[in-house]
């Protein structure tokens, strides 16, 4: 479904990344694992991907710096010769209520998630363009749509990332290039293994489905945006969250 595209997916060595990488090899794209010191976790993402038959390549590189990110574009074109799919999936969190709140818990969660998705499309964007074509899938997150206590920092770069998706939208869809987020509900991964198992109960107790995600569930939903059957959607956002948020 993907043969022949070439896909570029930020922080792809753990996580939701890891599992969006997995499918998207899966459907026959040559996949970039970007990780910024994981290398261990990224190779192995691409031994995986490789033991399947597909093609993939790890590469380094900090999507908070506008250089490092400008070169991680840089090596993934001269790889495989053209980058059609980029999915800015790299995040971080640092949870304080607001009064605990340093301003570097502020600025970097906004640096990597919100700056790193910028700088990523900023730099894609003459690849897509000269290629006529391309799509972007930005992870944003439910939190982003209603907020929570203590992430108003993570909040604010996910509600931002939707901004980012819709502008973005309505800049290049004359250009065929689609831009789309996803936005994930409580899905099992390191970042939400610090949960109290209390809390993940609680969790489960008001969703809909009655279960947290996986990051397949996530993975499904990034790969058929990527897909031809999505041609005709861009600028939306879709919730993975169980029904969590409706
Ligand atoms: P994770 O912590 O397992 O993975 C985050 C990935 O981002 C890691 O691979 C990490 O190496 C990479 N990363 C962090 N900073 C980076 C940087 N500066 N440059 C390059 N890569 C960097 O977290 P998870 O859960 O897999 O999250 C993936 C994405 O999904 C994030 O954007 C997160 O905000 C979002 N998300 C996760 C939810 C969840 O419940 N787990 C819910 C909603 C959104």
């Amino acid at each position: 479904m993907l043969k022949d595209k070439c896909a570029l997916v930020t922080g792809g060595n753990r996580g939701i990344g890891r599992e969006i990488a997995l499918k998207l090899g899966s459907l026959g794209a040559k996949v970039i694992v970007n990780y910024r010191k994981d290398e261990e976790g990224a190779l192995e993402v691409v031994d995986t991907i490789v033991k399947n038959g597909g093609e993939a390549l790890a590469l380094k590189g900090d999507v908070s710096s506008y250089e490092e990110a400008e070169a991680l574009i840089k090596k993934s074109k001269e790889a495989f010769n053209n980058i059609d799919i980029l999915v800015n999936n790299a995040g971080i969190t640092k949870d304080k209520l607001l009064l605990r709140m340093k301003e570097e818990d502020f600025d970097s969660v906004i640096d990597v998630n919100l700056k790193g998705t910028f700088n990523c499309i900023k730099h894609i964007t003459p690849i897509m363009l000269k290629q006529k074509g391309g799509v972007i899938v930005n992870i944003s997150s439910v939190i982003g749509l209603i907020g929570n206590a203590g992430q108003s920092n993570y909040a604010a770069s996910k509600a931002g990332i939707i901004g980012i998706t819709k502008s973005i939208a309505k800049e290049l869809g004359g250009k065929s290039i689609r831009v789309n987020a996803v936005a994930p509900g409580f899905i099992k991964t390191d970042m939400t293994e610090v949960l109290s198992d209390e809390v993940k109960d609680r969790l489960k107790d008001s969703i809909p489905l009655k279960r947290l995600g996986e990051g397949k569930d996530v993975a499904e939903v990034v790969a058929f945006l990527c897909s031809e059957g999505a041609s005709y959607i861009t600028g939306q956002v879709i919730n993975v969250d169980g029904g969590m948020v409706m």
